[in-house]
């Protein structure tokens, strides 16, 4: 069953909302990923969605103000962690700082879906160079991962979102999308020994969901703007059964 992930990002404005557009949208295989002021909320009255956090202290509890901990997370019954989403490390965060953060999430037993893509100006060199500038974002995250992960098993998404993509109307193609999924998939698996699905995410809507997720290298989406509308949403969640 392919994963779909609605990250509402700093929506909506009310908790009143919230509740609501959680509850229409409160299907199997759905991540619902709020802002933290509404998880608690929305992990009272969800059925059959799973709850999901868009970052993560890389700390344990204790003094780090304004920050939450992957232990308070499941507290509330989140399962995922959008670990590295380009607008957090738009925000300042470092690779190393994604590096800690993924580790945490780990350890902590939560599943993580970890954000990689390129910008336009990096695109506008072509795919290789695209691909070029994902291997070297994985790897700055992978290199040397293993040891600092206690845990023997953890389940990983890798969440493909070339940044000119988001929030512009405009998506990747669904072949170049399926090719960097399988380029990531192999990558991991040939120099981590590390097994994981490969979401889209970029302007996914009810209209081209289908071209994407159709594809079997692709194993869901990370969905923006299109997870505010339920009725849209309700479409793309549709082209997966
Ligand atoms: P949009 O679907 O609004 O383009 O956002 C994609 C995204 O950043 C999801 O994490």
């Amino acid at each position: 069953m392919k994963l779909i992930v609605a990250n509402w990002k700093s929506n909506p404005s009310t908790h009143a909302e919230a509740i609501r557009l959680a509850k229409e949208i409160d299907w199997k295989g759905v991540v619902i990923v709020p802002p933290f002021i509404y998880l608690e909320a929305i992990s009272d009255v969800l059925k059959n969605a799973s709850l999901g956090a868009q970052d993560v202290s890389p700390n344990d509890v204790g003094p780090h103000t304004g920050e939450i901990a992957p232990r308070q997370l499941i507290d509330l019954k989140v399962e995922y962690v959008i670990v590295g989403h380009s607008e957090r490390r738009k925000a300042g965060e470092t690779d190393e700082e994604i590096q800690k953060e993924l580790v945490a999430t780990l350890n902590a037993g939560l599943k993580a879906v970890l954000c990689v893509g390129e910008s336009a100006e990096v695109r506008k060199n072509g795919f290789e160079a695209a691909k070029k500038f994902v291997k070297e974002q994985l790897e700055s995250v992978f290199s040397g991962l293993s040891q600092s992960l206690k845990v023997m098993s953890y389940e990983l998404y890798v969440a493909y979102e070339p940044i000119w993509a988001i929030g512009t109307g405009t998506t990747d193609t669904p072949e170049s999308a399926a090719e960097m999924a399988s380029f990531i998939k192999q990558l991991m698996v040939n120099s981590y020994k590390l097994s994981v699905n490969v979401l889209y995410g970029g302007s996914l809507n009810a209209s081209n969901a289908k071209s994407f997720l159709s594809r079997s290298e692709i194993g869901g989406a990370l969905v923006g703007g299109a997870s505010l509308r339920s009725d849209e949403f309700k479409k793309i969640v549709e082209t997966t059964q």
